[in-house]
């Protein structure tokens, strides 16, 4: 994960530049940051554990600045998070230094390689020094032609960022199995993990692609193939606004992304709908003999991507009658799925990054699957590997729990279930029609049921204290209740857990006890009575169950301790509305127990490491 920025430029102000695109990358990792600038014929380095505000104390001097600089923010792999294995790292004489993003597989060998061979006294833990080892052994005044060198000697995933003291005046960065773009200004320019790093200083981008290598002067940015050869790329217009990344008033990314979920869903949708109704997949090369000819569908993607997948599959089975398997995007590429040229293989990820995701994506190609993905970056590289991309049109998410990405994603999963039922003919004009007009008042029912905040926060600042809770739900439900739970456990660090409802009474329910918390997911109607009588089985344990029900359903009441009403729609739809009370329920606890909302430990907000 981590991530990277690079600057050159002709003003003094390489600190500024670097510091304000790291905060934009901080969701790819904040264990620790650091940063070093070419000045006066050499590279000066400043690092330190924890968040950018812990760098941005030790780097205030106005004399520590250059027109030249890389920086980073890490996600610790190898090494733990300290000042010492914060990036960027350096050779012995500190005259190459590098920042990195990914994993450099054969280090452990390199290292002894270095150690046996040149006498190298490693300084860190990190697998990035023995890049700026390898690197300065090669060295002969030429950084392009090293880089080149160490690079044939590396294997894992990487982008790196390089600068050379004998020439502060360029940056070479590398790209493999890692993101990185290329900033075009005016006079200067810049290399970064992602797009909203540059956004204040530049529109126009180069998408970096795999096994390319870019050296970047202030005047132009070259960019090289895996075989040296100069290659021309399209400039990328970034349309976007860069105040989507901004908080907007709100006290956490996490609950500005919550509110963003109508605006969302109605981009979503509003975009794939023509004016009598019908879907458009417009850009989307599938055919209807493409359709018709698929036996099977795949959905593979992970975390909150995966939980969206899980919904993904009711709805293509219901609709489209084909037999969907959704897996864990680092399972599939390990068990030699059942796949090939009659698959449709369709990847979820909101970043488009994620390395587990983006290689089941080239196993089930590989296979000769046709590849669909659900992807919220665009021109991200799940994207860009693709036979076909339904974008999500959440925005930016900034907040490393995902909200609107997965609703989003929901979204786009039920359009395309209808869309495929449609074309072969599974599901009659009406149904389509009905369903159509669900999913255009979702929007405002979602409005609705933000207004029920306080609500929600008040079942929160009971229930904050609580060591353990349950999610259960039934069909659709299950797959919500999975989604709950994990917005839980990595926000407010609470144990917490999901399970088919049904499945309960076959073991977990030794768990439930007096005062548990159970979350009961009971929005289908055809499964309503099914849920009550779960629900009547775990208040004779004495737990305390908070209902999750649609509006007039209240016989839920009579069972439950508290319930949360959502506002009326049709069965298969409720995902869209159930998963909210869930998102807010899990920011309020982790907002009472004191918890960094958008940052919380240990995690990233786009997973590029295996
Ligand atoms: C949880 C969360 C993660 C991601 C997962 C996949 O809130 O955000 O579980 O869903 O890491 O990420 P993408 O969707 O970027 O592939």
């Amino acid at each position: 994960m981590c991530g990277i920025v690079g600057y050159v430029g002709t003003e003094n102000n390489a600190k500024e530049v670097i510091i304000e695109g790291l905060k934009r990358l901080e969701y790819r990792g904040y264990d620790s940051a650091g940063i070093a600038l070419c000045r006066d014929g050499k590279v000066e380095t400043r690092k330190h554990v924890g968040e950018i505000a812990n760098l941005e104390k030790i780097i205030g001097d106005p004399d520590y600045d250059s027109s030249v600089g890389i920086g980073h923010t890490r996600w610790a792999t190898h090494g733990a998070p300290s000042d010492v294995n914060a990036h960027p790292h350096s050779n012995s004489d500190n005259t190459i230094t590098v920042v990195h993003n990914g994993i450099i597989e054969n280090f452990v060998e390199l290292r002894e390689w270095l150690i046996d061979e040149y006498g190298v006294k490693f300084k860190s833990d990190t697998d990035t020094e023995v890049i700026a080892h390898l690197i300065g052994i090669y060295y002969d005044g030429d950084l392009h032609q090293a880089v080149n060198r160490a690079v044939e000697q590396m294997r894992g995933a990487y982008a790196i960022g390089v600068i050379a003291a004998a020439e502060p005046d360029k940056i070479v960065a590398v790209r493999k199995d890692a993101p990185m773009v290329a900033g075009i200004g005016e006079g200067c320019n810049f290399i970064a993990s992602d797009i909203p790093a540059l956004l204040k200083y530049v529109r126009k981008i180069y998408l970096i692609e795999n096994n390319e290598t870019i050296v970047l002067t202030k005047d132009e940015i070259k960019i090289y193939d895996e075989n040296q050869k100069v290659v021309k790329r399209d400039v990328f217009h970034v349309t976007w606004d860069a105040d989507a990344a901004e908080m907007d008033g709100y006290e956490h990314f996490m609950m500005k992304e919550i509110h963003e979920q109508p605006k969302g869903l109605y981009e979503t949708l509003t975009r794939r709908l023509n004016e009598d109704d019908t879907i458009n997949l417009d850009g989307i090369s599938m055919t209807k003999e493409d359709i018709e000819n698929f036996n099977k569908v795949y959905i593979v993607a992970c975390g909150t991507a995966y939980h969206a997948g899980l919904v993904g599959k009711a709805a293509i089975e219901k609709m489209a009658r084909i037999p969907v398997e959704v897996d864990i995007a680092s399972e599939f590429r390990y068990r030699d799925p059942f796949v090939d040229d009659k698959t449709l293989f369709i990847a979820i990820s909101q970043s488009g990054e994620t390395l587990d995701t983006l290689a089941a994506l080239r196993e089930a190609k590989r296979k000769g699957a046709r590849i669909l993905s659900v992807v919220n970056v665009v021109g991200s590289s799940v994207a860009r590997e693709s036979d076909d991309v339904f974008y999500t049109w959440a925005g930016p998410e900034i907040a490393v729990a995902s909200t609107k990405a997965y609703t989003t994603q929901l979204m786009c999963m039920y359009l395309l279930a209808l869309y495929m039922g449609h074309t072969k003919g599974v599901i009659d004009k009406d149904y389509y029609a009905r369903f159509i007009e669900e999913l255009k008042q979702i929007p405002d029912k979602l409005e609705d049921l933000l207004k029920k905040e306080k609500e929600i926060e008040a079942v929160a600042k009971k229930y904050c204290r609580k060591e353990q809770v349950f999610f259960i739900g039934r069909g659709v439900d299950s797959g919500v209740s999975y989604e709950g739970s994990l917005k839980l456990k990595e926000i407010s660090y609470i144990n917490s857990f999901a399970i088919a409802a049904g499945e309960l009474k076959h073991g977990t329910i030794a768990l439930i006890e007096e005062d548990t918390l159970v979350f009961a997911l009971a929005t289908q109607d055809f499964l309503f009575e099914k849920m009550l009588s779960n629900i009547q089985e775990i208040k004779a344990r004495g737990a305390n169950v908070v209902g999750v029900a649609k509006e007039g359903n209240r016989e839920i009441e009579k069972q439950s301790t508290e319930v949360i009403y959502i506002p009326d729609c049709m069965d298969e739809v409720t995902p869209l509305l159930s998963v909210v009370p869930l998102q807010l329920f899990a920011y309020f606890v982790a907002k009472f127990r004191g918890c960094n909302i958008d940052k919380p430990k240990n995690l990233a907000k786009s997973v590029t490491v295996e």
